[in-house]
């Protein structure tokens, strides 16, 4: 038997109200990625002939979402009829006429619906032969969603929404997910029958239920045992609810795969995140975008890595980078700032209180303290001295610095950029290069200093600066 075609229908048109945000609700983010695209990958999972997302609100902004992760996507605009019930109609009126096989409906703000019960869920509505089956939980706290009301056999009846639902109703604890499976066919019949006769004058696609029992039509429910799974995201209450819960999921998932997380709790990794075996993560991380770590690297404590790589064995500590390569057994940190385009050699040091930003650091070169070194590429093995500013910045345009192999520069330099620094050349401390400096050249730009004897003496007499120094007088007398 040819399996039966299958359309999946994202519902992203609402506004997401209780969000309370500028951004559409199915634009906020879990594990890094986009509420939508947590669900439009699952919904990809199940390989759909078809996969229609219904858009209204914000709907640019919320289809360069969709576009971005499901790029076949068939994009449906709601009109000003509201509900849930109105959406789904649309969509199955933008499917090819000749199409006759199952719909899956699922809510764009539902991102951490698996894979596997959601093919489950398919897989048991097409055994019983149903015009619908949906997902349901038994929640302790039921408040908001809709209730599904079943009848003294067992079988379901209906669904009630929240705020359509009497005390009885509300005392019910199973809900509806929000996500079914439904036969075309049992849309197109009863789709146009739904009303708006509702607390919030909304087409209910839930009303799809009650419309095929009263039919005789089959519809049968799958309870999952996770509740957390269907949870829906309404508020910033349940995003933070569901981020956590996500992250646990990553963190375990790592720590089976042989990462030592010290601090489960304060440790966040986003989805894309990928750690070698060994990696060990120290608490108050947060490993972001697509981060890469190779083994035996040490982050943390307090550590945020955006789309940043370290290569094996670097050790990382209190640092803030984003996309930055860190190269292998390299040590960065503590208090260290990586910016974009900073590339740090094997073996290399980017040490305390530094700031960095499109800086190539050569394997073995150190930059150990307090410095701003940007648009800047040094070799291999040289050092740079403590308190080295790079002066990239005319107040027009950057310009760049470059700085040669075992190179060793004095404390408290400024590189007036564009400038060189050849091979083996050494800086005296508090240079300011202007020039370039020729390989094994010693740069230096003071004036001599100048002692002006006896000044304390005779500009501040009788402070304790000039009893001291007529005592250091005494004694080398
Ligand atoms: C919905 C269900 C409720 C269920 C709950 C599960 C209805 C009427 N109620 O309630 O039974 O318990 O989900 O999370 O369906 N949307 C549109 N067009 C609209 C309105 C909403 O596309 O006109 C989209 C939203 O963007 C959202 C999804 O549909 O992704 C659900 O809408 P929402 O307003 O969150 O419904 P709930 O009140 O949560
Ligand atoms: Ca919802």
């Amino acid at each position: 038997m040819p399996e039966r075609r299958l359309a999946v229908i994202v519902l992203a048109a609402g506004q997401g109200t209780r969000m309370k945000s500028a951004t559409p609700k199915v634009l906020h983010r879990l594990a890094g990625l986009p509420l939508i695209q947590h669900v439009l990958e699952t919904a990809g999972a199940l390989s759909p002939d078809h996969l229609v997302a219904v858009v209204r609100h914000e709907r640019d902004l919320v289809v360069a979402s969709v576009l971005e992760s499901s790029p076949a996507a068939l994009i449906v605009d709601q009109d000003e009829t509201p509900g849930t019930g109105r959406a789904v109609e649309q969509a199955v009126a933008a499917l090819p006429a000749d199409f006759d096989g199952d719909v899956v409906v699922v809510s764009a703000d539902v991102p951490l619906l698996d894979h596997g019960t959601l093919a489950d869920l398919l897989h048991q509505h097409r055994g019983d032969g149903a015009a619908a089956t949906l997902l349901s939980a038994v929640l302790a706290d039921a408040t908001g969603y809709g209730r599904v009301v079943r009848r003294a056999g067992g079988d379901v009846d209906r669904i009630v929404e929240h705020k359509d639902a009497d005390e009885a109703e509300r005392a019910l604890g199973e809900i509806n997910s929000g996500t079914y499976v439904f036969t075309v066919s049992a849309l197109r019949t009863h789709l146009p029958r739904i009303g708006s006769a509702n607390a919030q004058n909304e087409k209910y696609v839930t009303d799809m239920v009650g419309l095929l029992t009263a039919a005789d039509e089959k519809v049968g429910a799958r309870v999952v045992d996770d509740a957390w799974r269907i949870e829906g995201i309404n508020d910033r209450v349940q995003l933070a609810a569901a981020a956590r819960r996500l992250n646990d999921r990553i963190v375990e998932h790592w720590q089976r795969a042989g990462v030592t997380v010290v601090d489960p709790q304060t440790t966040w990794i986003d989805r894309d995140v990928s750690l070698s075996a060994d990696v060990e993560i120290l608490p108050g991380t947060q490993l972001k975008g697509a981060t890469y770590i190779a083994a035996g690297a040490v982050v943390g404590p307090d550590t945020t890595l955006v789309d940043t790589e370290v290569g094996e064995g670097a050790v990382v500590t209190r640092t803030d980078a984003t996309l930055a390569v860190i190269g292998a057994r390299a040590s960065v940190g503590p208090f260290s700032y990586l910016r974009p385009g900073t590339v740090l050699g094997v073996a290399g040091k980017i040490g305390t209180f530094v700031e960095t930003k499109n800086a190539e650091i050569g394997d073995g070169s150190k930059v150990p303290h307090l410095s701003y070194i940007g648009d800047t590429e040094v070799g291999r093995d040289s050092n740079i001295g403590a308190g080295t500013i790079t002066a990239n910045y005319d107040g027009v345009n950057k310009h760049r610095t470059q700085v040669g192999s075992h190179v060793r520069t004095g404390s408290h330099n400024v590189f007036v950029a564009p400038v060189r620094i050849g091979d083996g050349a050494y800086s005296g401390a508090g240079t300011v290069v202007r020039k370039d400096v020729p390989a094994g050249a010693l740069a230096l730009s003071i004036a001599p200093q100048r002692n002006a004897s006896g000044w304390v003496e005779a500009n501040r007499p009788d402070s304790a600066a000039a009893e001291a120094a007529a005592r250091a007088e005494r004694t080398t007398d």
